[in-house]
């Protein structure tokens, strides 16, 4: 149903600071299945959030294409590919001054009528009383503009939705909650992209994608996946800082 050939988003300035180009998504070529539950991983900087703004249409892409039910929408805006169906929720979700969780919903869906909209909220887990009538400013708490984001999206009932990081910054009394709801009320009509570290997610997933470099170094299940997991190699800076781990890196 998602279809990547040969894609690339190249900027120019390379990460060893000469400037020429890089290839932060490097090639990809990969075929999402309908219904299907993905779950796209790798270390920071590999490319994921990239990715899934070039499915989304919010970075353009620069070579190769991105065909959706067989139709090429490469060039296609964001708002012409949110009709076709695909919905996204960012890693950053903006804020609005001035707009209600009410606003955004009937934005997202088109529906206004309260009872419908009471519950769309109550299928998410999301209290209305407590949310509806709330500004998505500043004022939210990080795991609240992150709950309110990802009703959003599946009010939108949408045929691919996209999620970066759903669950950060969200407690840990939701996160069961949460993957078990975006597999049950999406799939099977709904083909779902999680980007995510959480072993919660992976535990779930049909199909594990792991990124590197902006190239996929694996597609598969989690079983199989593990020991790339526990790879330290597969960090996205390791050539350049290849024999320096003892003065500090993290991985
Ligand atoms: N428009 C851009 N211009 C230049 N560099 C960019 C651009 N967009 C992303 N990058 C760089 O590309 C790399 C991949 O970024 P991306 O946000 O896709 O990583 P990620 O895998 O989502 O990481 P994280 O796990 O930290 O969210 C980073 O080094 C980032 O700085
Ligand atoms: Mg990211």
């Amino acid at each position: 149903m998602l279809e990547l050939k040969k894609l690339y988003f190249t900027v120019q300035g390379s990460d060893d600071g000469n400037n020429g180009p890089r290839n932060i998504i490097d090639g990809l070529d990969f075929t999402f299945e309908k219904g299907k539950f993905y779950v796209v991983t790798g270390p920071n900087g590999s490319g994921k959030t990239t990715l899934a703004k070039l499915i989304m249409g919010i970075n353009p892409v620069t070579g190769g294409s991105i065909h959706f039910e067989g139709k090429d929408i490469s060039n296609l805006s964001i708002t012409e590919r949110a009709k076709t169906g695909i919905a996204y929720s960012f890693q950053q979700p903006a804020r609005f001054k001035g707009i209600t969780f009410r606003d955004l919903l009937s934005i997202a869906t088109g529906v206004t009528d309260e009872k419908k909209i009471l519950e769309m909220v109550t299928r998410v887990g999301i209290c209305p009383m407590s949310f509806l009538d709330k500004e998505v400013d500043t004022t939210l708490s990080g795991g609240e503009i992150k709950k309110i984001e990802l009703a959003t999206t599946i009010a939108a009932n949408p045929k691919l939705a996209i999620y970066d990081e759903p669950d950060t910054g969200i407690d840990l009394w939701t996160i069961g909650p949460m993957v078990k709801l975006l597999k049950k009320e999406l799939t099977p009509h709904t083909t779902t992209i999680v980007v995510s570290h959480n072993r919660a997610f992976l535990d779930v997933a049909d199909v594990i994608i792991i990124l590197k470099k902006g190239r996929i170094v694996y597609t598969g299940d989690l079983q199989n996946a593990l020991p790339l997991l526990t790879d330290l190699s597969i960090c996205a800076y390791h050539e350049r800082c290849e024999g320096e781990r003892d003065a500090g890196c993290l991985r």
